[in-house]
Order: C-alpha cells, then structure tokens, then sequence
C-alpha cells in the first residue's frame, strides 16, 4: 500500500473527553515502555563498547563579524567517516563532520549562516529552538537545491516527492516558490532569545528522517550575560553530547529502511511506521565513546538527536545518596532551581542540560552513563572514567539560576486542541489532516497568549517552532517531572493529554508544529500554524 496515498477525512475529530476511545495500535504496548519504533539492525559486527575516545564538535569561527552580526559559512557534503573502528561510512555533513561544527553565539547578536548545498539532494535548515523569522526558519518546501541544479530542474522539481500526494492540490499557489534557492542560502537568526542549547539540522519535507539520520546535526549554542555571570561549569568541563542511534550495512554504509531506496519518494517501509530505531547508540558520532574526566562538576548539555528513541539516562554506578543528575535547563535555556534526578527521560528532539558532580565518586571509578528504555547493547550510552589526580573546581550550582517569566493561563485568549494520531488510512496526521504545505491549522494573533492542548494515541513528542512554551499540564494533573522551565518539544506518552501555555511573538507568518519522531512528521504528522 502507498503510505503517501491518504484517506483522511473519514475519521470524525474527537473532542478532548475521549481519550479513552483511541483504536490504539497493537504495538502500542511496547510504545508504552518508551521504544517508539522498531529495531533496524546492522549488518557488520558491531564494536566493543568504551573503546572510542569521545569527541566534541570543534566550534566554527565566523567568517566576519560587524558591528551587530557574526556571518558564518558551512557546506553540505558527503564525508566518508570513520563512525565505526576500521569502517566508512558515507554521511552528509555540515562541514565535512558529524556532528556538524557547534556555533556558539551571543544572545543579542545577530547570526548570519550562509549553507551552500553540494549533496545530491535539495535540503533545508531549521535551527531547533530558534526565535527565527518565518523565512529564515526552514519551512519545509523551502528547499535549497544542490549547487549547479539548472533553474528548469529546480522549478520542475520543487516539489519532488509530493507528487499524487492528496491533499496537496493547490500547495504550488499557497507556498512561495520564490523562497526555494539554488546552491546556496543566507539563514538570518536575530538573536533575540536567552542563552539555551539550540541544534540545526535538515527539515526537508518528506525526508528530514534520513537527511538526519545520514549526518545533518549540528549545536548552535547561544550564550548570554545572565548565564555567563553564574559558577557553573565551563571550558573544558563544559560538554555538548549529542546521543543517535544509528544501524550500519555490512559494507558500513549506515542503513535507513527508505520506501524508496533513491529517496525519490518519502517514506519508511511498513514495518519501520512507528519509527526507526539503530542498534548503535552514537554519542558525538562515536559508538559507545568514553571520556576521561576530573573528580569535578561537568555541565552536560544533552541533546537527543534520534529519530524515535527515547532515552532514560542514568549513571551506573550511582553516586553515594543519588541524585546523580542535577538538571540546570532544559530546551529553552536556565531553570529558576536545579530539579535533582536519579534519571532524566530524554525524547527525540529534547535537551537537558545537566550538572554531574563526578568528585561524589572515588578516583578511578568507570561511571556508565546507561539508557534504561534500551534492551542489550542499546543499554549502555558512553562511559567516564573519573581520574585520580586531586584538581581545582570552584563551580557550584548556586541554589536560583535565573528569575523566569511565568506565562499566566488567564491571560490566554484561545485554547486550541491537536490530536496526534495515525489515520485509517495509515499516516500520521493532526487533527486527522496529512501534513500540507499553505494549510494553517491555527492562526494565533502576534502577541497573544494561547493554550495549546495536545492529545494522543502512541507516543509522539511535539515540537512548536517560533517559541517555547511552558507545560501548564498532563491529563489534568501537574506537569512531569521533565517538564520544568522553558521547553520546545514535549513528548505526549501513549493516550496522554498535555497542555501548553504558549505565547506567540515578534515574528508573524507561517510554521510549523509537529511530531518530532522523524518517521512520523515524514509521513505527515505535521502542520502550519499561521501567525497573523
Ligand atoms: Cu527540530 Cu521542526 O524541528
Ligand atoms: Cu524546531
Ligand atoms: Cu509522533
């Protein structure tokens, strides 16, 4: 069956009283547990765990800087990467890396980044958490095609992958062909947002899955005044880790269940519809890496880049009295207090910026960071090993980070309702519509505040672009225990409801709101939402 071929319309919306009356998949037993997807595995034997130094993303230098802007330049390209020991693997970068490069940047400057695109696919970028005016966030058809593609290609093919997609009819009018380019792109980021652990990566509509999954990841870290002045860790007690699970071919070619091998068309074969899930666990593109650290306190930036696993971290061992992982933010920047953990849930797309105090253990000691949603191999992430030597470590986590804006529900003008679920026909919708390009499902006013209720049938983390939001709710109850501060994505567990108090600012056009499982927005668990 063409999973690109939509039934839609048949299924009547349900309100938000019937949560109980889902036709939940039968695999919805196993979403439950947190394993969103099924397991690709690889064809080549996979390493011993712990043998790979861990490697951090070296930071990009801008190519000028202005009074007001700092102008960076990153090209798309294929790498043949050494991402398991003694293999190849042919990944697209930013840069020529994966990761791709980490800009760092300073809240109140503006960021230039001009992408040339020299794959073999059109791509589109998205910074991840951005406060972006529309036609610099990477709207999904605004497609930067390869250098050297001829105008009479771009144009036939600007939308390619779409065709006989219904609901798509009358898109080319709704979308502005004239925001596709050729070659290469200038991405402008204001940069009036608060220090936070932003990534960037593709957004292509359709294939973001596997334009992910072949490399395009990188940290775009925004740092500012506020945080800055605070004693936390810092330098080379500061670390950016990306986690992606990843699956090889026997050749080490990284495999990735297409529909279309050519990737001519989206989609994921039928048995990889709930999301494709790799045997290796990838940490900085390094297979299970270790890194050595001091009996010191780390600021640990977590990002989980994966397409649809889920991560619940954990040092093993623990140290002496737990409370291992002291969370400072989350995807938007500073907690007003460090929330203690035991274990942190991480959802594709979700960051957690954690402070670990390895003196807490003695010299020596090999820390496991451990995934407790993975099953053998998938279990263990990275390890540290804590060193022997005595150092120096005036950090602390002082006891209030910041002081944080709390948006109010009753300043909220609108609740609106979006379910996230499969349709009969057998996509991801919203609100039962397949993703269409030009088609708003709401159209918040610039400056109002709304209440955003999300529902769904499986597991689904839900990514807003343009602003964060603050969790207002779960089934009726209190927010979660990872749901404090400022966030983008949240995940929706299986039959949940979770409220969201969102304010919509500076910027109005179209974006997008999504499932950030990269099989599911692929087939279509997306939307725009118009700001007017
Ligand atoms: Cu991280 Cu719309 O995406
Ligand atoms: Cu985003
Ligand atoms: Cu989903």
């Amino acid at each position: 069956m063409n999973r690109r071929r939509f039934l839609g319309a048949g299924v009547a919306l349900l309100g938000t009283g019937a949560l109980g009356a889902f036709a939940v998949p039968a695999t919805a037993r196993l979403l439950a547990e947190g394993r969103p997807g099924r397991l690709l595995r690889s064809e080549v034997p996979l390493p011993e765990a712990f043998q790979v130094p861990l490697p951090v993303p070296a930071v990009l230098a801008p190519v000028r800087s202005d009074a007001t802007t700092d102008y960076y330049e990153i090209t798309q390209k294929v790498a043949r990467l050494e991402i398991l020991p003694g293999l190849r693997t042919e990944t697209w970068t930013y840069g020529g890396s994966y990761p791709g490069p980490t800009l760092s940047v300073r809240s109140g400057r503006r960021t230039v980044v001009t992408h040339r695109n020299e794959l073999s696919v059109p791509t589109v970028v998205h910074l991840h958490g951005g406060h972006t005016p529309a036609d610099s966030d990477g709207y999904p058809v605004d497609l930067v095609f390869p250098v050297g593609t001829s105008a009479e290609h771009a144009a036939a093919h600007g939308m390619a992958g779409m065709e006989g997609t219904e609901g798509m009819e009358g898109m080319a009018g709704a979308v502005d062909l004239g925001r596709t380019t050729i070659g290469t792109r200038a991405y402008t980021y204001p940069g009036h947002q608060r220090a936070a652990t932003l990534w960037y990566h593709d957004h292509r509509m359709g294939f973001t899955g596997p334009a992910i999954w072949n490399g395009l990841t990188g940290f775009h870290l925004v740092r500012d005044d506020e945080e800055d002045a605070l004693p936390l860790p810092r330098g080379d007690r500061e670390l950016p880790l990306v986690l992606a699970d990843r699956a090889f071919t026997a050749d080490g070619s990284s495999a990735y269940p297409a529909l279309d091998p050519e990737l001519a068309a989206p989609g994921v074969t039928d048995d990889y519809m709930n999301g494709v899930l790799g045997d290796v666990i990838l940490v900085n593109g390094a297979p299970w890496p270790r890194a050595a650290v001091d009996r010191a306190r780390y600021r640990l930036r977590l990002l989980n880049a994966s397409n649809a696993r889920l991560y619940r971290l954990e040092l093993d061992p623990q140290p002496p009295g737990g409370d291992a992982l002291v969370q400072i933010g989350g995807d938007g920047g500073l907690l007003e207090e460090p929330i203690v953990h035991d274990a942190v849930e991480i959802a594709p797309a979700e960051r957690f910026d954690l402070v670990v105090d390895f003196s807490r253990y003695p010299p020596g000691t090999a820390v496991r960071l451990m995934n407790r949603f993975g099953g053998g191999r998938t279990e263990e992430v990275m390890l540290f090993d804590v060193g022997s030597r005595a150092v120096s470590d005036d950090s602390t986590v002082p006891e209030r980070l910041c002081t944080l804006e709390r948006l109010d529900a009753e300043d909220a003008v609108a609740t609106r309702v979006f379910g996230f679920r499969r349709s009969r026909g057998g996509d991801w919708t919203i609100n039962n519509r397949p993703y269409a390009p030009g088609r708003a499902l709401a159209g918040p006013a610039l400056g109002s505040t709304e209440i955003w209720r999300f529902f769904s049938d499986v597991h689904h983390p839900v990514h807003l672009h343009l602003n964060s939001f603050q969790v207002l709710s779960r089934n009726g109850g209190d927010p979660g225990a990872y749901d404090a501060g400022w966030k983008d994505t949240v995940d929706l567990r299986p039959a949940e409801a979770v409220e969201v108090l969102v304010r919509f600012t500076d910027y109005p056009g179209s974006y997008m709101l999504h499932c950030h499982n990269l099989e599911h927005e692929d087939m279509a668990m997306m939307a725009d939402f118009a700001v007017e």
